[in-house]
């Protein structure tokens, strides 16, 4: 079954990141010029999908309006003659069809994954995090539809992290069935790191099937008080295979400070506008 819809969490706090995430969503964060949920929007529609729906919260208008038409900007630019800046502007309400509806209660990313429900109907779905960036050659979304046209089940994207930091991600572990595959035995939300029974870390990106909705109605609350995708997805390898895939790319987390900062220098020196005075600032540092 051909994968036509994304969904695009973005109703969590953001507590990582006070006090910017105050009043302003942490999607909307730029990475250089550009909203952190822009680059993820960009890749659903690099991927091939033509639907998606973002899980909004309070404070999150912002994000609506970025993809909406902004009519007194688009006749500024127009007056002035500012062609290129009003192609980018309308190139954005254009980009694809974006839904939305609000998670009332930041419960948690299965909580929030719930909320599709209606919208996404009975057939599989992409998830990206609203706040996770993969910077990959082929889009990271498109690799693991690759992978569900194989299997034809629930595929998680994962990558090794460093055994330090196994208690901040979902892990799993599994049978490998291939050098990039795993069929997963177990999934555990932040276990410490002698709990661990491995490093692979799920990464902010899933294809799902449908009765992961069921599955998401029962389950109770988990880490930090919150219904967790992962303890979910737990639930449903009982009753579905599952496969984790370790996609190809850069990862950045931009919902924490160091994620952000990472991403800011690396695209920044992938601008053609920016990398020679940017990376002769960085040269100018003293760093030790
Ligand atoms: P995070 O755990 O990174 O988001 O969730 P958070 O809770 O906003 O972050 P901190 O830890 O307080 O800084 C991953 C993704 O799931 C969304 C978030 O918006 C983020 O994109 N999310 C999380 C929801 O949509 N609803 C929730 O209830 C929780």
């Amino acid at each position: 079954m051909k994968i036509k819809k994304a969904v695009i969490p973005a109703a969590g706090l953001g507590t990582r990141f006070l006090p910017a995430t105050k009043s302003i969503p942490k999607e909307m964060l730029p990475i250089v010029d550009k909203p952190t949920i822009q680059y993820i929007v960009e890749e659903v529609i690099a991927s091939g999908i033509e639907d998606v729906l973002i899980i909004t919260g309070r404070n999150k208008g912002s994000i609506e309006e970025h993809f909406d038409r902004a009519v007194e900007l688009e006749n500024n630019l127009e007056k002035n003659n500012k062609e290129e800046l009003l192609e980018q502007v309308r190139s954005i309400s254009k980009m694809i069809n974006i839904h939305t509806v609000r998670q009332k209660d930041p419960k948690g990313l299965g909580h929030a994954v719930c909320c599709a429900k209606s919208f996404v109907g009975n057939e599989p779905f992409a998830v990206l995090l609203g706040d996770d960036i993969v910077d990959a050659k082929k889009p990271c979304l498109k690799q693991m539809i690759e992978v569900f046209e194989k299997y034809n089940s629930t595929i998680i994207g994962v990558q090794e992290v460093a055994w330090d930091n196994v208690n901040k991600y979902g892990i799993i572990s599994g049978e490998k069935v291939n050098d990039n595959t795993y069929n997963v035995k177990d999934l555990i939300e932040k276990p410490n790191r002698d709990k661990a029974p491995t490093n692979i870390a799920i990464l902010g990106r899933y294809i799902l099937t449908p009765e992961i909705f069921t599955v998401l109605e029962n389950t109770k609350k988990g880490v930090g008080g919150e219904i967790q995708l992962t303890d979910g997805l737990k639930e449903l390898s009982n009753i579905q295979d599952i496969y984790a895939y370790i996609f190809e790319g850069r990862r950045y987390d931009v919902g924490s400070k160091i994620g952000f900062l990472e991403a800011t220098v690396d695209f920044a020196l992938k601008r053609e506008d920016l990398k020679d005075s940017f990376s002769s600032y960085l040269s100018k540092l003293n760093l030790k």
